[in-house]
This record gives C-alpha cells, structure tokens and sequence, in this order.
C-alpha cells in the first residue's frame, strides 16, 4: 500500500490506537476523518489533532467522495461474569453490537464507494485474543476471532475487486481500553505495547502489504494457539478464579 496522500476514514479515532493511528497517518500526509460517538470528545481531538477532520457517517460521501480507506476500529472490551443474571440481552451483546456488527455494517455502508477508488483499502482491527479466548472477556473474545473468519472471507470475496483487506491484531496496548476494566492482576502483569509503537507497526505492516498485521504478543499468541491451544488458555484463564472471588465478596 502506498501509505502517504490517502483520504483514510478511521472509526473509533478518537482515543486510543485509532487516535494514535490518526495522529501518525496525518503526519505522513493523509487526509484523516475520525468517526466516535462522543462529540466532546470528537471536539477535543479536533483542537489537540489539527488537520483531522471529524464526521458522521451519512455526510462522509459527499464531504470526502475520495475516501479510499476504511480502517474499522471502534470497539468496546469488558470483564464479563456468566454466572450472573439480570443484564439486560442488549447489555449481554454490546461487545457485538460494537465490535462485529459495527464493523460488518460499516463495510456495507463504504464498499461500493471503496471499489470506485485507487489503492482502496479496509482494515479490520481485531486482537491478539482472536486466536486465543481470554475468559474473562467472553463475548469481546468472541467478536475478535469473528472478526479475524469474516475478515479471511472478505479478503477472498474481494480479492478481484482492488480493494486489499487487512486485519491488525494488535497485542495488549496501552490505551484507555485497556485500563478501563482490567486490573494489573486481571491481565497476569502484562506490559501493554506503546500505543505510538503499535500504530507505526500497524503501518509498516499496511505500507508492506502484509495481510495479517501481528505485533509482537499477537504474533505468539497466534502461533501457540496452534502448538498448545489447551496450554495457552489455561494461561489465559488464571484470571477467571480472581473475577469469581471477587464478585461473590461483593
Ligand atoms: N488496547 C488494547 O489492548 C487492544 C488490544 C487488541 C485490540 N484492540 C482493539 O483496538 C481497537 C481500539 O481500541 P483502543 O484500545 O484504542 O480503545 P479506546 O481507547 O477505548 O478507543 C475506542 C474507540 O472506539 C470508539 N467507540 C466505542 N464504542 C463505539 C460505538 N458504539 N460506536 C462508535 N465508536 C465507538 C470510541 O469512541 P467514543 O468513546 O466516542 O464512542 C473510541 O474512539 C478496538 O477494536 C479494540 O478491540 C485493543
């Protein structure tokens, strides 16, 4: 891919590694267009980010008709106990709602506008944890591995189409997300990778055109979960004992 004068639209760019994905591609002179539900929020990095442009989805064809990437990575992660009752099933399923159904729908929405341009490209953001569950985030496991089969078959519907699909499978990163429900403990004192050192992976993945972009952890995650899948989740799941004690002494 060439990686430089592209209109890139980033869902979930306002925090994070879609933020710090903008930040880098804009230096590299990219139009950037970030999407995010929270206005305030969209409003700040428009004062920290100047040349970002922010956007909904509906005025994003006519403002930006050259937009020839799409790199889906709004998502939600959460520590989530099976064992109880009362969620509602809306609650249950946010982590689909978000991270598999968002990124399904919005490639609906862009494909046919994608196909129409040069050196057009999606990018669907998965996770390390697409190849081995963390049990103590079920369903956010569980619509990353998603993520990773649908984004094999989107690669092979499109692959006489121009449109190049990639996944980004990042590794535990330091981001919002990543401390927002999860303890030191929760993640067996895991160093989280610098999110700036991610998206400069992420981009010399996307600028070598390698498919499956896995930095660092993910990459082993992957190939353990071939060689000792039952190993690699009991490693996975030491955590899932701490989430159970805990909320019984609650
Ligand atoms: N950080 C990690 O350790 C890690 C590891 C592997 C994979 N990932 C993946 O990387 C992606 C980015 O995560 P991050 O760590 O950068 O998280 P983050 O800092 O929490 O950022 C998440 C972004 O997604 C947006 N978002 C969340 N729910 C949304 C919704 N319903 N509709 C539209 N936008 C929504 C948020 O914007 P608003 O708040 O404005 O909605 C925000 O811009 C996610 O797909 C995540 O699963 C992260």
């Amino acid at each position: 891919m060439k990686m430089h004068d592209n209109t890139i639209l980033i869902t979930g760019g306002s925090s994070g590694i879609g933020l710090e994905l903008a930040r880098q591609l804009i230096a590299l002179n990219n139009t950037v267009i970030i999407t995010g539900r929270d206005a305030a929020k969209l409003e700040a990095v428009r004062a920290q980010l100047p040349g970002v442009h922010t956007a909904l989805h509906e005025h994003i064809a006519a403002s930006h008709p050259g937009m020839n990437m799409l790199i889906n990575c709004a998502g939600i992660m959460r520590k989530l106990n099976l064992h109880k009752r009362g969620a509602t099933l809306e609650d249950a399923t946010r982590e689909v709602t978000t991270n598999l159904n968002g990124t399904i729908w919005t490639n609906l929405q862009f494909l046919p506008m994608l196909k129409n341009q040069a050196n057009a490209a999606i990018v669907n953001v998965s996770s390390g944890l697409a190849f081995v569950p963390m049990p103590i985030s079920p369903v956010y496991s569980a619509t990353k591995a998603a993520i990773h089969s649908y984004t094999l078959s989107l690669r092979a519907q499109l692959k006489n189409s121009g449109v190049r699909v990639f996944e980004l499978a990042p590794p535990a990163t330091e981001t919002p997300l990543f401390h927002n429900d999860f303890t030191k403990e929760d993640v067996g004192g895991l160093v989280p990778m610098p999110v700036a050192t991610l998206a400069k992976r992420a981009i010399a993945g996307l600028a070598a055109d390698v498919a499956e972009i896995r930095p660092g952890l993910s990459n082993i995650l992957k190939i353990a979960s071939r060689l000792a899948p039952d190993f690699m989740l009991r490693q996975l799941g030491k955590s899932v004992d701490l989430m159970l004690s805990a909320d019984k002494n609650r």
